[in-house]
C-alpha cells in the first residue's frame, strides 16, 4: 500500500506546471490545449521545455516502477507504474487537474517491459505522423498494449489495458470534440512556439 501511494505521489509532481510557472512565468492550464503534459508544453513554450518535460514526466513513471529495486514491494512494477500514471492524470499537488497519461506510460514500460515499450510507441509514432493528430497516436498507446496482451496473453493484463484504452479515451475526450469541431491542431501546426 505504502509502494503504490509513494508511487502516486511520485506521478503527481506536475512537471509541466512547474516548468511553466518556474522559468516561463506561465500557467499551462490556461494555453492552448490547457492540458499539463509535454505536447501542449510544445506548443506553449517550445522544443527545450517540450523534451525536457517528457523526460521528466516519462521519468516518474520509470522511477515509481523502480521502487521493488529500493524497497521491496509485493506489487508488480508494472501496477506501481501505472499508480505513477493515475498521479500523473489527477496530480494531489496541482487540484486534480493532471496531464494525459502517455509520457508517464512510456516511463513506466520502459522500466517494466521493453517489448511493450516498442510495440506502444512505435504505434504512437506511426499513427500520430500518419494522422498528423497527437492524440490519434495517443489513444493507439493503450489499443497496441491491449492488442499486445491478447496476442501475449499475461493473466490480468487484458483487462488491465482493455480499461487503459477507455481510460485514454476518456482523457482525450475534449481532443475528440475539437476534431469533431474541425478545431483539432495538427502536429505540424504553425503556432508552435519556436525556442
Ligand atoms: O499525450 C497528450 C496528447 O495526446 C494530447 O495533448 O495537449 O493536444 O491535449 P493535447
Amino acid at each position: 500500500m505504502l509502494a503504490i501511494l509513494t508511487a502516486y505521489l511520485i506521478g503527481s509532481i506536475p512537471t509541466a506546471l512547474i516548468v511553466g510557472k518556474l522559468i516561463y512565468g506561465v500557467d499551462i492550464r490556461e494555453h492552448g490545449s490547457n492540458n499539463p503534459g509535454a505536447t501542449n508544453t510544445l506548443r506553449v513554450m517550445g522544443k527545450r521545455a517540450a523534451l525536457f518535460v517528457l523526460a521528466v514526466d516519462a521519468g516518474k513513471g520509470a522511477l515509481a516502477a523502480s521502487i521493488p529495486i529500493f524497497f521491496p514491494s509485493a506489487v508488480d512494477p508494472l501496477y506501481l507504474g501505472m499508480a505513477a500514471v493515475i498521479g500523473h492524470c489527477f496530480p494531489i499537488f496541482a487540484g486534480f487537474r493532471g496531464g494525459k497519461a502517455i509520457a508517464t506510460t512510456a516511463g513506466a514500460l520502459l522500466a517494466t517491459s521493453l517489448p511493450m515499450f516498442l510495440a506502444a510507441y512505435l504505434a504512437f509514432i506511426i499513427i500520430t505522423y500518419a494522422t498528423k493528430y497527437v492524440f490519434f497516436g495517443s489513444i493507439s498507446v493503450g489499443l497496441s498494449l491491449f492488442i499486445y496482451s491478447l496476442i501475449l496473453p499475461v493473466p490480468g493484463q487484458s483487462l488491465l489495458f482493455g480499461c487503459f484504452t477507455i481510460f485514454l479515451i476518456y482523457l482525450h475526450r475534449s481532443n475528440i470534440r475539437n476534431l469533431i469541431l474541425g478545431i483539432e491542431p495538427k502536429i505540424n501546426d504553425k503556432s508552435i512556439k519556436k525556442d
